[in-house]
């Protein structure tokens, strides 16, 4: 397991790198969508928002 992104939702890094690749995710919404990783406090969405630059 990796570094935990998203504290509300225990999502990890990877499981939001798989997402992104696996399903061709380009926006914070669709990755609330596919993991609900930021769809609690939003605190980690500017980490997101960074996991998705740096995938796409
Ligand atoms: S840490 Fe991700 S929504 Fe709160």
């Amino acid at each position: 397991m990796s570094e935990t992104v998203c504290h509300c939702m225990d999502v990890d890094r990877d499981t939001i790198v798989k997402a992104i690749k696996e399903k061709n995710l380009t926006t914070v919404e669709e990755v609330q969508d596919a993991t609900s990783a930021g769809t609690g406090c939003g605190g980690c969405v500017p980490d997101i928002e960074e996991i998705l630059a740096e995938n796409n």
